[in-house]
């Protein structure tokens, strides 16, 4: 049996799953189909998402959209959708562009989003109403072959941690699965395309839209106008780029369904550090009570901001990776040094300026010796502000652009010895010794 056949098998949901789960739709469609009647409007439930789709894995979530007719105003949209939303479900209100309920119903997340009913993408007031256009283009052009075809990309995408439009995966989404495999065929195909993938590459299945600027465009067939893979970041498509000549090279479950990866063991991680000849350095936040994705890109903002810090100041980053848990945020560096001389040049001015001589005044009775010229400037050795990559970042951090709801009053920042003894050797070990997942 082939690889794919066999996570075929694995993957599909039965149809007593699938069953179950339509039974589940049904009931809360049917309760808000009640609550609709309650107005004197044209309005109207309608499944969306990969299980009205077909392409849904086990375990899905359902997507429901309520759809007023167009023009409704939003604020008649919010108050009738989500009060219907909150009712049903008892869920609670999120926000992405646009606000919709999110809940459980017998077992199963359920979204329910409020939206207005449009012919076309021209036509939107946001872009969740794209939603159910997706949906009735993927009905009216994928086959059931190509509905498994895409289940196994976006099995494989979970594998190697591509398949997720969300600010931490900065992936694939599911209607990008979906849209590829119809591209280009079925699965094997969209991986084989890869190869001629490269930074820039634009893919159409209609009408091609505007250049855009991004690693990799797809041009959505129901709105020219969107790129569907906007979320993707570069190193993502890079990373699915390298599984799938991985893949085709030597297929195996191994991309589908990761080994949990052993951590090595403190020793080991402290024989890799001294091998490196490096230093690690760990920054720890707590947690704001922010939505996970939200926090997500304040996570990503937070780690750019201080890697930018730390080569600044001449520690050079190396390497640095991030994990979020309950209660806090960790982001973890390997640095080129975390100890710096405590003396510098400081460059001055061109002598022949005029403030050359206020340069000179300053620093006449410096402790580490007179001004001297080098390339036409004034120098002089002066002391450094830091002398630690720990106390730089205990004090630039606050001013160093990090996420804007990330506490800076309550950071604990871990030095190379603390961070040997005391962070989780799990992430340590990604970041000392990375493998990708399917040769855990
Ligand atoms: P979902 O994130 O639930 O995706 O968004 P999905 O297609 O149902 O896939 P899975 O199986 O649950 O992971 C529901 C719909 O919202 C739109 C798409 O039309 C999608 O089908 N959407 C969502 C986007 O257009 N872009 C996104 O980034 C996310
Ligand atoms: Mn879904």
């Amino acid at each position: 049996m082939s690889v794919e056949s066999a996570v075929m098998e694995r993957i599909k949901p039965t149809e007593a799953e699938t069953a179950s789960i339509a039974q589940v739709a049904e009931e809360v469609m049917s309760m808000v189909r009640e609550r609709l009647e309650m107005y004197d409007l044209d309005l109207e439930v309608r499944p969306v998402g990969s299980f009205a789709k077909g392409t849904h894995l086990s375990d899905p979530d359902l997507d429901i959209f309520i759809l007023f007719p167009e023009g409704t105003p939003r604020n008649t949209l919010e108050s009738i959708g989500l009060s219907i939303g909150e009712d049903v479900l008892g869920g609670r209100r999120m926000y992405s562009e646009h606000p919709y309920i999110r809940g459980v119903h017998k077992g199963i997340d359920v979204d329910l989003v409020p939206g207005v009913r449009i012919s076309t993408a021209a036509r939107m007031q946001t872009s969740v109403d794209r939603t159910p256009l997706h949906t009735e283009y993927v009905l009216a052009n994928m086959d059931d072959g190509q509905k498994d075809q895409t289940r196994l990309l976006k099995a494989f995408m979970k594998g190697i941690e591509t398949y997720g439009a969300e600010p931490n995966t900065r992936g694939f989404s599911g209607y990008l699965c979906e849209l590829l495999i119809l591209r280009y065929g079925d699965f094997r195909k969209v991986l084989e395309a890869t190869k001629d993938w490269k930074e820039g590459t634009a893919i159409t299945l209609g009408k091609r839209g505007p250049p855009m600027i991004g690693p990799l465009t797809v041009y959505d067939p129901v709105d020219e106008r969107r790129n569907v893979a906007s979320a993707v970041h570069i190193d993502t498509m890079s990373h699915f780029i390298v599984a799938a000549r991985a893949y085709l090279d030597r297929p195996s479950e191994r991309f589908f369904f990761p080994a949990e990866r052993e951590p090595l063991s403190r020793e080991q991680l402290r024989a890799k550090a001294v091998e490196h000849e490096s230093r690690l350095i760990t920054v720890i936040f707590d947690r704001p009570d922010v939505i996970e994705d939200n926090l997500y890109s304040q996570l990503w903002k937070t780690q750019r901001a201080l890697a930018k810090k730390l080569n600044d100041f001449d520690y050079n980053v190396l390497r640095v990776i991030h994990e979020m848990d309950e209660e806090h945020l960790v982001i973890v560096f390997e640095l080129e040094r975390d100890f710096l001389s405590k003396t510098h040049k400081h460059v001055g001015p061109p002598v022949y300026v005029r403030a050359a001589s206020s340069f000179l005044s300053k620093w006449q009775d410096n402790p580490y010796g007179r001004p001297f010229i080098d390339d036409g400037c004034w120098n002089v050795i002066t002391e450094r502000l830091y002398f630690t990559a720990r106390e730089m970042i205990i004090d630039e951090a606050a001013i160093a652009g990090i996420g804007r709801e990330i506490d800076p009053g309550t950071m604990e920042v871990r030095d190379h010895e603390s961070t040997l003894g005391l962070t989780a050797p799990a992430l340590l070990t990604e970041l000392l010794d990375p493998l990708p997942s399917w040769e855990f």
